[in-house]
């Protein structure tokens, strides 16, 4: 049987490119750096749904007959895990397009020191069913610290890992192969894939801190 391998999608889309471009640029403002988080959210969530929202096929009568229609199938549980803080403006983008998800979160903060992942807020349930979906809302994913995390977190709860899709802003290199090696059967959508990670665990370009900047810290 061939493994899965981590699939890492970076959507052509010129929106997505377009608010990327706007949380880069340093001189952006916090407010209008959150609406590009926010937008971001909104059509990183689009792309990534695409094969992954249940539909289920009904009859609907039109004013003028009857049809066969392709709806959203609500019998099939559908979570939104957010990653404090930045995940969080990630969260309102996807919301518009997943108003009935249950939203689940997870903070999680990174010693400056050592750069590892600790977890001040688990609002995780015991136990997921089986067939639930989760999207994970996490920004940046540099050294892949806190997303491993909430990968072992999900799964340790009965998260199907091939049910996961990630969206991610940025992404670098040590977080896609810790992630790939562990988690194969997860799928990222990401605006961007940079290269480096300097010493302080920041990607280089990114965006610089995603949480300070939507936030105004
Ligand atoms: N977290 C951020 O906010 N920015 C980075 O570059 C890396 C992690």
């Amino acid at each position: 049987m061939p493994q899965p391998q981590l699939r890492v999608y970076v959507p052509p889309h010129p929106l997505i490119k377009h608010w990327l471009g706007v949380a880069r640029d340093a001189a952006t403002p916090s407010p209008l750096f959150k609406s590009a988080m926010i937008e971001l959210g909104r059509w990183l969530t689009y792309e990534a749904i695409r094969d992954w929202l249940p539909t289920e096929e009904l009859m609907v009568q039109t004013p003028l007959g009857s049809c066969s229609a392709t709806m959203v199938n609500p019998e099939v549980p559908l979570v939104v895990v957010p990653i404090l803080r930045a995940g969080l403006a990630l969260l309102e983008g996807a919301q518009t397009l997943l108003p009935l998800a249950s939203v689940y979160h997870l903070g999680l903060v990174r010693d400056e020191e050592t750069l590892e992942a600790s977890c001040y807020l688990n609002k995780l349930p015991r136990q997921f069913d089986p067939q639930t979906r989760v999207l994970i809302t996490e920004p940046m994913m540099a050294t892949g610290g806190s997303i491993m995390m909430t990968m072992t977190e999900l799964t340790k709860r009965g998260v199907d890992p091939a049910l996961t899709r990630i969206i991610t802003v940025v992404t670098a290199p040590p977080a896609l192969q810790k992630l790939g090696a562990a988690y194969p059967s997860s799928t990222i959508y990401t605006a961007m894939i940079d290269e480096e990670v300097n010493q302080q665990g920041y990607i280089v370009p990114g965006l610089g801190d995603a949480g300070d900047r939507a936030f105004g810290t």
